[in-house]
């Protein structure tokens, strides 16, 4: 059964230009208020440096996220991006651990747990990315890979009194590649997550959205699955036209 208010996360990695970011803000953010209603939240994630003018542009039509943040508060760490600063300049979301980062940057699950504590204690919502490969999976040990990436981010979690976060689930083999999970097997991994959250008393603070290969001709059948709170995008969300029929579907 669908639920009532779903998320669209549109993941830009590094794929929109600075120019077309601006652009597709400045075109479609009159749409965007009133095509979405109240129960349709979109979180924009632009490159860092897109981030201010399109804040600016946006005026709370959209929520902008970061794509990452640093594990650290402050301090030398040449090139990194507080998750202090971002919530200075208006970010409210950021996703960490995405599986580009975990694999291009060796990125560890204890590292992504400092970066959600470090965005949990500046009351930014993180969006936890965290998926198997297609060994992992054919293995049959996804829970157990999946149990290992959300340990040390429940454990972060726990510590906190205040908090929201988001759990992304996004199969590596299915991002990019056109190829997707059965609802079934979706559902399952969520009813994992709940589980385990449920463990450490956290099954209220979390969002379980899926993300990898979500399209305008999947999204209406993976609306489906009932603990779907909904998509994390990446290439499809580059496209206003496309990003608006996988929320109207
Ligand atoms: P995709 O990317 O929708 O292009 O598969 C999703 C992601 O990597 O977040």
């Amino acid at each position: 059964m669908k639920k009532q208010s779903l998320i669209y996360i549109s993941n830009w990695k590094m794929a929109m230009p600075y120019e077309q970011a601006i652009e597709f803000i400045k075109s479609n953010s009159h749409e965007i208020q009133n095509f979405f209603n109240a129960n349709t939240s979109i979180i924009v994630c632009p490159s860092f440096v897109a981030l201010v003018p399109l804040i600016q542009l946006s005026r709370d039509t959209v929520f902008m996220g970061a794509q990452d943040c640093s594990a650290y508060e402050r301090g030398s760490f040449t090139g990194q991006v507080s998750a202090k600063d971002l919530s200075e300049i208006g970010v409210r979301y950021c996703i960490v651990g995405h599986s580009e980062r975990r694999t291009l940057c060796h990125e560890t699950d204890s590292e992504v747990a400092q970066k959600v504590e470090q965005l949990i204690k500046v009351g930014l919502t993180p969006i936890i990315c965290v998926g198997e490969t297609l060994q992992e999976r054919e293995a049959g040990i996804t829970t157990i890979i999946l149990g290992d990436q959300l340990l040390p981010i429940f454990e972060v979690l726990k510590k906190h009194a205040e908090k929201t976060a988001i759990i992304a689930y996004e199969p590596i083999w299915a991002i990019g590649t056109g190829q997707i999970p059965t609802n079934q097997e979706i559902e399952m991994v969520f009813e994992f997550i709940i589980s385990s959250a449920e463990k450490h008393g956290l099954k209220d603070c979390l969002k379980l959205v899926y993300g990898g290969s979500v399209n305008e001709y999947n999204a209406q059948k993976l609306k489906k699955i009932p603990l779907l709170d909904g998509f994390l995008i990446g290439s499809a969300s580059l496209d206003f036209q496309k990003l608006k029929k996988i929320v109207s579907c």
